[in-house]
């Protein structure tokens, strides 16, 4: 069994913002310089996530879906098991199709073992709202600007496992993977201000004071939230230095790249990507250095 994991990402070639479905995108001041330097963030994310030790597989661009390149919102996986996306708006419901047929040729080559649909009319955006907190071993699962809250029960119904709603009421922080990232140590990064007061009150049932780290609202502007962790690492967009001592405090090692062009889309590290290989059995290690 390979042990690496991996991830999904998409080729950023088709990368642009040209229409606006949250308050980050502005299409007006999207320019063909930030076209170019949204290639190379896209390497960069690639380079530090393989140079982690990590696979990645690649989905090709599509004109005219542009927002394919946050393939978190593509689906919720775990233990092999792939529940497609639905999306709210128009503009990425072309994704759905593009995304079926990647996930059937992982598949195809033993990557991933079932496909399971949403029912019909349910809304639910991946991954990028169900997020399978590893150390607990439950989803935390975001609704209200994108996802239905219906959807949560189909996500314990499909995978069999516990499902915590938190309802978002921002709208920058739409999906749960702008303002909440649980972290391989058993600590939460989170945005207190993106969430309803019964969903605070989920979060601090489940999270001891000490496990709370709060993200202000420059820290999650910034999009550093939005974290890929591997281990005791943690690879997100650019950080401010208060939220670098944050996490350093607290034993993580922090790997930053310059995200700024998918940053006016909405997204940066977490939901550029797709972890596949995700498994309700595994609990995350810290490696001590070799
Ligand atoms: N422009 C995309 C949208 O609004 C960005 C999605 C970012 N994905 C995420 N899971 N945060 O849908």
């Amino acid at each position: 069994m390979d042990a690496r994991p991996r991830f999904l990402m998409t080729d950023p070639s088709a990368f642009e913002v040209s229409y606006r479905i949250n308050p980050w995108m502005d299409p007006a001041a999207w320019t063909a310089a930030c076209a170019d330097r949204a290639k190379a963030a896209s390497a960069d994310l690639r380079h530090a996530l393989q140079d982690l030790g990590a696979h990645v597989e690649t989905v090709e661009a599509v004109r005219g879906l542009p927002d394919l390149v946050f393939p978190a919102n593509a689906a919720v996986v775990l233990d092999g098991k792939v529940l497609l996306a639905r999306f709210r708006h128009p503009e990425r419901q072309g994704e759905e199709t593009v995304f079926r047929a990647v996930f059937a040729r992982l598949k195809a080559r033993g990557l991933i073992s079932e496909v399971v649909d949403l029912p019909e009319g349910m809304l639910q955006e991946g991954a990028g709202d169900a997020i399978w907190d590893a150390q607990r071993g439950h989803f935390w699962a975001g609704f209200g600007p994108r996802s239905n809250r219906a959807s949560l029960g189909v996500i314990r119904r499909t995978f069999g496992q516990e499902v915590v709603g938190l309802e978002l009421v921002s709208d920058r922080f739409y999906h749960l993977d702008t303002c909440f990232c649980p972290l391989s140590g058993g600590q939460v990064l989170y945005h207190p201000e993106a969430f309803t007061p019964d969903a605070l009150a989920a979060i601090r049932e489940r999270v001891a004071p000490a496990d709370r780290i709060e993200a202000d609202a420059a820290e999650a502007a910034a999009f550093c939230v939005n974290a890929v962790n591997l281990a005791d690492t943690l690879v997100m967009a650019e950080a401010p230095a208060s939220l670098r001592a944050k996490l350093k405090a607290q034993g993580y090692r922090l790997v930053e790249v310059d995200l700024a062009p998918f940053i006016r889309s909405g997204g940066a590290a977490y939901c550029m990507t797709l972890r596949l290989d995700r498994a309700s059995a595994a609990r995350p290690v810290i490696l001590a250095a070799e």
